[in-house]
């Protein structure tokens, strides 16, 4: 056992012994990303594979599968590799499996965990156990008993891998499951196939059912550990931790177990009561920023504008301690007021000649060279349509740097639709090569990657909408860049990880242009999902470029995509716009016509984008109206990133 594993070693702790942890009832270790709380996991693992070894016993693993555990795989692959840990002492369980699906489906859990684990370390065959979604109704109860025994016959689980559900299931534990629950089939719930859909194609394709250990096969690990990742998290995680128990969240049951820890990052954390308001829990540190999250709550709690706001307001909500630190409600109000005002400004690239003490921009240069990366070729449109409009008028060089192709999303219905526009225009002989490509789409095979000439077909009909859009809002096709990013480019909706060529790539675009500002989509819902990964892309290249003289020069705005927006206390620019820049926005979005009308990942808000958009820049302007700021026809928001 090396020094570093034992390290990393998550300890269990019983929540409710300290201050802090008031109102959790389940441990849990909040972690910085999901890379880190991976690696923890995975070291986890390892330690215990190598006790047991130490010990001359087997290691009994419970596993899971989906989005969440994917990097923890890839580490105990890094940790087999590299440092040789072996798996000849480990025997696996799986959680659970669809049903009916057979084992060679590539959306099959037996195929997800041979490809991510299993295939890449020296697990016994014999030893990897996972419900067979494959066996006849008949005799599927017969398996389901035959598994919970074997699970019995091993010693039980020592230790068993979670992930959640955004309805609260682990397993395939929908909620309604009866906490003595074993190894058995269930009707999954709405929300669960919902959320595979993509996965699958569509909802149509999700089986219906899924084999399952149950709540008590769980409970009967000798320690569990439950991971979540991401703000998409961050609702059920808060339910879990401080939630009774209950059937209806089904991980509530959790906290019979006496050895769990949850394992979140600091997105799905966010609900929890000592992180979104700390004030509630114990003496809490009155930095600016709690300060600001404080105030704002106040407001929004006791459903008064700043100026409004009393000592006694201030007293009866946790925060007398501030009055005491920092002068009276009076104060305090005028500070914030002042705070939110100063973030409202309709020069993004900063206003020329003027005193800029107070704005979020810069004066200097007056005209400034500007990048907005979109993860996909639409989000500058969606997510900043008006303040690129602006940036534009305002003289600024603005250059867009699609990132992806954004290739997967155009459905086949479309793509088709533009070669048989194609063909009805040209020869016969040119005819050729448009049939075949036609051709290639009747032998499509959903479960594999779709063939490179139908994903370039599909990348540049996004790259012409992109050009439609770019053009309306008034800047040059040179100032336009498609980078499809390697990582992106499978075909298939897994995605390759992140290699050196993406970031060189970037690397070799931002020095090019050497901006004075950069925009880019700080979304962090999905850990997994491509804005993610093109954030941390462009995290990973300013890194390596901060040396760089020009950097210095350059200030980084993050903005949030189609699914989230900044809270209040975080914005620290507020672009307003006017009702003439909501349409030329809408115009903007309109041109990207493939993404309309029932896009192909629409995600759980089936609203259009240019609705989701419009909706949440009107909120956001709203929200300041009602904190007693100006009235605007809607507001984008920014936050700055300092790297
Ligand atoms: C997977 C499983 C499920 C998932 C849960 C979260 O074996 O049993 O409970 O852990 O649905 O899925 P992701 O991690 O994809 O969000």
């Amino acid at each position: 056992m090396t020094d570093k594993l034992k390290k990393s070693l998550l300890q269990y702790k019983a929540p409710g012994i300290f201050e802090e942890t008031r109102y959790e009832k389940l441990h849990n270790v909040i972690v910085k990303s999901s890379t880190e709380g991976s690696k923890l996991i995975a070291n986890s693992i390892a330690l215990l594979i190598k006790e047991k070894q130490d010990q001359n016993q087997m290691c009994v693993l419970g596993l899971a599968t989906g989005s969440s555990p994917l990097s923890v795989y890839r580490e105990l692959v890094r940790l087999h590799k590299e440092e040789n840990l072996s798996f000849e002492n480990v025997i696996s369980f799986n959680l659970d499996e669809y049903y009916p699906l057979v084992k060679e489906d590539v959306q099959s859990y037996h195929y997800f965990m041979h490809s991510n684990l299993f295939d890449h370390v020296n697990i016994k065959p014999e030893n990897i156990n996972i419900p067979s979604g494959e066996v006849s109704p008949e005799k599927l109860r017969k398996s389901c008993i035959s598994y919970e025994n074997k699970i019995k016959s091993a010693g039980g689980i020592d230790l068993q891998i979670l992930g959640i559900g955004t309805n609260g299931h682990i397993g395939f534990n929908e909620p309604g499951s009866h906490l003595n629950s074993e190894t058995r089939t269930i009707t999954l719930d709405h929300l669960t196939r919902f959320d595979a859909a993509p996965a699958f194609q569509g909802i149509e394709n999700v089986p219906r059912k899924a084999v399952t250990m149950g709540i008590q096969t769980i409970l009967n690990s000798k320690r569990v550990l439950l991971m979540a990742w991401g703000s998409y998290k961050a609702e059920i995680i808060q339910k879990a931790i401080e939630g009774e128990i209950s059937c209806f969240i089904p991980t509530t049951y959790l906290q019979h177990h006496k050895n769990t820890t949850l394992v979140i990052d600091n997105e799905a954390a966010s609900e929890l009561t000592r992180i979104k308001t700390p004030w509630l829990v114990t003496s809490c540190e009155w930095n600016e920023a709690n300060r600001s999250k404080a105030i704002l709550w106040l407001c929004e709690t006791t459903k008064k504008s700043i100026l409004k706001l009393t000592d006694e307001d201030y007293n009866q909500h946790g925060m007398s301690d501030l009055l005491a630190q920092h002068g009276s409600a009076y104060d305090l109000n005028i500070e914030m007021f002042n705070k939110l005002q100063r973030s409202i400004s309709g020069w993004p690239g900063g206003k020329p000649n003027a005193d800029d003490k107070y704005r979020p921009e810069r004066a200097q240069p007056a005209s400034k060279k500007v990048i907005i990366f979109s993860p996909h070729p639409d989000d500058d449109v969606i997510s900043m349509g008006g303040t690129f409009d602006r940036l534009v008028s305002q003289g600024h060089e603005v250059h867009i740097v699609y990132q992806t192709s954004g290739n997967i999303a155009v459905s086949d219905q479309n793509a088709l639709k533009y070669l048989e526009v194609t063909s009805d225009f040209i020869s016969s002989k040119e005819n050729e090569s448009i049939g075949k490509l036609i051709k290639a789409f009747e032998v499509i095979n959903p479960q594999k990657p779709a063939p490179r000439s139908i994903c370039d077909l599909k990348g540049s009909i996004r790259k012409r909408e992109s050009l439609g859009a770019t053009r309306y809002m008034g800047i040059p096709d040179s100032q336009v860049h498609f980078m499809n990013l390697p990582f992106y480019e499978t075909g298939m909706i897994a995605k390759n990880p992140v290699s050196k060529l993406d970031i060189d790539l970037t690397v070799a675009l931002i020095e090019k242009i050497k901006p004075h500002q950069i925009y880019a989509a700080g979304d962090l819902a999905d850990p997994h999902g491509t804005h993610r990964v093109c954030l941390d892309i462009v995290f990973e290249s300013l890194k390596i470029l901060k040396p760089k003289k020009f950097m210095d020069d350059c200030w980084v705005w993050l903005y949030r995509g189609a699914w989230h927006e900044w809270d209040i206390h975080e914005i620290e620019m507020a672009v307003p716009m006017s009702p003439d820049q909501v349409l030329r926005k809408r115009k903007a979005i309109f041109y990207h016509q493939s993404q309309k009308d029932g896009v192909m990942f629409q995600g759980n808000d089936h609203r259009e984008f240019w609705i989701r958009a419009e909706e949440r820049n009107t909120a956001t302007a709203k929200k300041y109206q009602a904190l007693g700021l100006a009235e605007y026809a809607a507001i984008e928001a920014f936050r700055r990133y300092f790297y």
